[in-house]
């Protein structure tokens, strides 16, 4: 089955108005009909909350929630359900994984690996536990402009190193960084490869297994689930080794007060690192979304995002040349979905207020990675258009053409900046 992006589209109720150029995917993406009727059923049906009743609603409630647990396991290839914590989102995940690593094996003068291209999420939590365990943090750059220079991140590596934190897919470049060679070399120095998955998970085939990475994080909403469920995938005995940073309710297996002190045992992963009451109708949701995507299948899902994200470039610098410059990878097979531009000196956001102005919804700024535009050259930010599932190439057609009218627009009457 190849993907067909015009039956898809009937699925999505803010679609089917009509009017919509939806390029705004890498922040998130349109719901189906098929996750918001899981998301309020479980409200009309089986609302309770888990773990803590034995009437039978709980326990249904409970077994949903567990259910979503192995769905997203399968999806992501790993080995046991266990390893699959559920979380607010992946900014919430990589704070979890970077604050457990701290607490149990980092010590001052360890290295933390990372890079230029990181999102906010990725990066801000290790700028933070640097600072508080006084560790070295490492930040890698791009080659060329547009990818992860390995050789740079290899010879960072050292015997200091302890973690190396890094993203799948770029936000910004739309670059798909090789996780596996990154997991090699890091291992060989003993260190733990964190990854933020935010933008490949939803894109591709991700099995974590195969990708022998020790953590790695990803949010429901990008991938047509619902906001306010995320993923931490920690590998089993990491997860059985690592404390909870966040304790609290359900997370225990016994609480103790002992000449007037109180300890606590926590319970087995994954509940020691999802205290409070969870997301569970999220949860639901996200089980839905990733029960659409398999229909589709994820192979299908990435070949539309390369194509879908190759024809914006093409198309792009054919029709406007000298006037755009676009960042990251030019060839297909080192881009996923996502296109970051700047037109000819003009204000991203002026450029995106515009584009909405002609019905397309794109994001402009720094999308979370200042550090990243000023080393492209790009100290306003850039104009991003991302794809996903129900994007056609009309689509493709309306951003380029509405680009090419602006550039018209602005040599008849100058810069509107
Ligand atoms: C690469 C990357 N990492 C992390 C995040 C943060 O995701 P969330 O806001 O769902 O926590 C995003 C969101 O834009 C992202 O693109």
């Amino acid at each position: 089955m190849t993907l067909n992006p015009d039956e898809l589209r009937k699925d999505f109720p803010i679609l089917e108005k009509g009017g919509l150029v939806y390029l705004d995917n890498a922040a998130t993406t349109q719901k189906p009909r098929q996750v918001i009727d899981a998301v309020a059923e479980f409200y009309r049906e089986f609302n309770a909350n888990v773990h803590r009743g034995l009437h039978r609603l709980s326990q249904k409630a409970s077994s949903l929630y567990e259910d979503a647990h192995e769905t997203v396991a399968r999806f992501i290839g790993a080995s046991d359900w266990r390893e699959v914590i559920f979380t607010k989102n992946t900014t919430e995940a990589l704070n979890m994984i970077a604050q457990a690593i701290a607490e149990k094996f980092l010590r001052p003068g360890d290295e933390v690996v990372t890079t230029i291209m990181e999102h906010n999420s990725s990066i801000l939590p290790w700028v933070r536990i640097s600072r508080l365990r006084r560790l070295k943090l490492k930040i890698v750059s791009l080659a060329n402009s547009e990818e992860l220079n390995y050789e740079e991140l290899s010879s960072a590596i050292t015997s200091r190193t302890k973690v190396v934190a890094l993203t799948h897919v770029s936000n910004v470049l739309g670059c798909v960084n090789d996780i596996k060679r990154v997991v090699k070399e890091a291992s060989q120095a003993g260190a733990l490869v964190v990854v933020d998955a935010a933008q490949s998970v939803p894109h591709m085939p991700v099995s974590v297994k195969e990708l022998g990475v020790d953590a790695l994080a990803f949010s429901g909403h990008k991938m047509l689930g619902p906001m306010g469920i995320g993923v931490l995938y920690l590998r089993e005995d990491l997860a059985n080794e690592l404390p909870s940073p966040l304790p609290g309710g359900g997370m225990v297996s016994e609480v103790s007060l002992y000449d007037g002190k109180i300890s606590y045992v926590e319970a087995e992963p994954p509940w020691k690192f999802e205290a409070g009451t969870p997301n569970v109708a999220g949860a639901v949701g996200l089980a839905a979304a990733i029960d659409y995507l398999l229909k589709i299948g994820m192979e299908n899902v990435e070949e539309h995002s390369r194509y879908l994200a190759d024809l914006t470039v093409k198309r792009l610098r054919e029709a406007l040349d000298n006037r755009i410059v676009v960042y990251g990878p030019m060839k297909r097979s080192r881009r996923l979905g996502i296109v970051a531009f700047n037109v000819d000196g003009i204000n991203p956001h002026l450029v995106a207020s515009y584009l909405d102005s002609r019905g397309i919804a794109v994001r402009s700024g720094y999308h979370c990675a200042q550090h990243l535009h000023s080393v492209l050259g790009a100290p306003e930010g850039s104009v991003r258009a991302s794809f996903y599932v129900y994007n056609t190439r009309r689509d493709v057609d309306k951003l380029v053409n509405a680009l090419a009218d602006l550039v018209n627009e602005v040599d008849s009457v100058g810069n509107p900046s």
